[in-house]
């Protein structure tokens, strides 16, 4: 009998030892152990040997016991220390490794352009104002003394909502909105920046696009101040050794008029193909306001005047950036877009 239980000792321990998943020790563990395991019919057959051999036989058999489940339970612990190693292995971050890149976006050149424009004003004293794209009639025509048979007026050039709605064909008449807000307070000093829309469409002209418009009210407002005022925006803007070009011209908001060209951003004033050789490019129309627009603003046009200017930003991002088709600021190629970062 102390045989057997040294051989089954001996089995146990070896056959324990070479088990590698926990399944599998937790067979072993009732074949040995449980109610009908090995160890459990030794047991039983203690009533075969003599009586005084029992207890002796009994003790060894417990110990037996105790020492197979500490065995068992030892390797339970190992086990699952290695099935943890596991996981840990699977999970394992090696943090040399390059990160994955996280394609971020970047700001339209059209955006880039206008916030460049608003720093430049912001500079000098301007405030920024915003009017609706849906305009009336009245502000978008008639208070900037557009006359009614003015071509602009026409259906073929302007997207008419019906008769007394558009979308605005220029930023000109925020102008309007805010001297009617204002007045009869001084001074005015705002820019406002926005879309416009016209019925329009080839390389150089989109159905929409950008207007940056500026107005300065106030006493004694003369065109040098438009003219020094424009001067420092063009060599903000262009560079600081920027020229400008004053050219009579005519709008119907503004007396006298002028539209304003810097030299060419491409040859310098030389002349070349961009300028038409004429070395200078327009980026501007401007002029005094007219006195009926002050008037039916609520200014006393016999004691203020002011200037006015529009500008198209495109056209700016096109000279600023060297870019020949404005239609690829809407296309949405990003092989375009991501030359602005
Ligand atoms: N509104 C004009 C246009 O869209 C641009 C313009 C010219 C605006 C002269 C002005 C100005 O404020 O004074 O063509």
């Amino acid at each position: 009998m102390l045989k057997k239980l040294k051989e089954l000792e001996d089995q146990s321990r070896q056959s324990i030892a070479g088990v590698n998943n926990l399944a599998e020790l937790k067979e072993i563990k009732v074949k040995l152990l449980g109610k009908k395991g090995a160890l459990t019919a030794l047991l039983r057959s203690l009533g075969t040997v003599a009586p005084e051999e029992r207890p002796g036989l009994g003790r060894e058999a417990n110990i037996l016991r105790e020492e197979l489940e500490r065995v068992i339970e030892l390797k339970e612990s190992s086990l699952r220390d290695l099935v943890k190693a596991g996981q840990w292995e699977q999970e394992r971050i090696d943090v040399t490794l390059p990160g994955r890149p996280i394609d971020s976006g970047q700001k339209h050149p059209l955006t880039i352009i206008i916030e460049e424009i608003k720093e430049i004003f912001y500079g000098l004293g301007f405030q920024v104002a915003y009017g609706p794209d849906i305009e009336s009639d009245y502000y978008n025509f008639e208070a900037l003394n557009i006359p009614a048979d003015h071509p602009a007026r026409d259906m073929q050039d302007s997207f008419y909502l019906n008769p007394q709605l558009l979308l605005r064909t220029h930023t000109s008449p925020v102008q309007i909105r805010v001297m009617e807000k204002l007045a009869p307070n001084l001074p005015v000093r705002i820019i406002a920046p926005g879309k416009v829309y016209r019925r329009d469409d080839d390389a150089t002209h989109s159905p929409m696009f950008h207007q940056v418009e500026g107005l300065v009210v106030d006493r004694d407002i003369t065109f040098a101040d438009l003219k020094g005022t424009l001067l420092l925006f063009a060599r903000e803007m262009f560079g600081s050794d920027q020229k400008i070009r004053l050219r009579p011209s005519y709008f119907p908001f503004t007396e006298p008029s002028a539209e304003v060209d810097i030299l060419c951003v491409m040859c310098g004033g030389k002349g070349c193909r961009v300028c038409s050789n004429t070395g200078w490019l327009e980026i501007l129309g401007s002029g005094m306001v007219h006195p009926r627009v002050l008037e039916v603003s609520g200014y006393n046009p016999r004691e203020v005047t002011g200037f006015a200017f529009g500008m198209g930003v495109e056209r700016i991002a096109m000279l600023k950036y060297g870019v020949s088709d404005l239609r690829l600021f809407f296309s949405n190629d990003l092989r375009f877009l991501k030359q602005f970062g």
